[in-house]
């Protein structure tokens, strides 16, 4: 399939698009700064918080934020476990997924929960992280996807 050009700045902050590659769903999350600082508190409770399968992210993504802007991340949104799109559940406590959760992706499948970040929970079905495509800015706010 063909690369995807992207305006970012079309994504409000807190917003996730969808746009389409290869077949598959592509997100596109702007995170605030209040998301950013919230991710290093997912660690203790994530199977790869260093992103160490590298089959799940381009080495320029092997980082805290899985992304080269810190402010927008880009995921397959496909879950890693059977397959479905798993839904973007960016609110800090919503009382079904608990006390702990600080904002991420939630797949109604089998209940496996990846952060915003799309780095996968401990203890869920999904065994790595969700995959980030490969990428690159072609100017300040336009990406090409793939
Ligand atoms: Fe997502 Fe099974 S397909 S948890």
């Amino acid at each position: 399939g063909a690369p995807v050009e992207v305006d970012v700045s079309q994504v409000e902050p807190g917003q996730l698009i969808r746009v389409e590659w290869r077949g598959m769903p592509i997100w596109i999350t702007h995170r605030t700064p209040q998301m950013l600082d919230l991710l290093p508190e997912n660690r203790p409770r994530l199977a790869d918080p260093d992103s160490l399968v590298e089959s799940q992210q381009p080495a320029y993504c092997q980082n805290e934020t899985r992304s080269i802007k810190p402010e927008y991340s880009i995921l397959i949104g496909i879950c890693t476990h059977l397959g479905c799109s798993p839904s973007y559940r960016p609110e800090l406590t919503p009382p079904d997924l608990g006390s702990e959760w600080r904002g991420g992706y939630f797949c109604v499948c089998h209940g496996s929960r990846f952060d915003l970040a799309g780095r996968v929970w401990r203890n869920v079905p999904a065994p790595t992280n969700l995959a980030v495509p490969p990428h690159k800015y072609l100017s300040e706010t336009l990406v090409l996807i793939g």
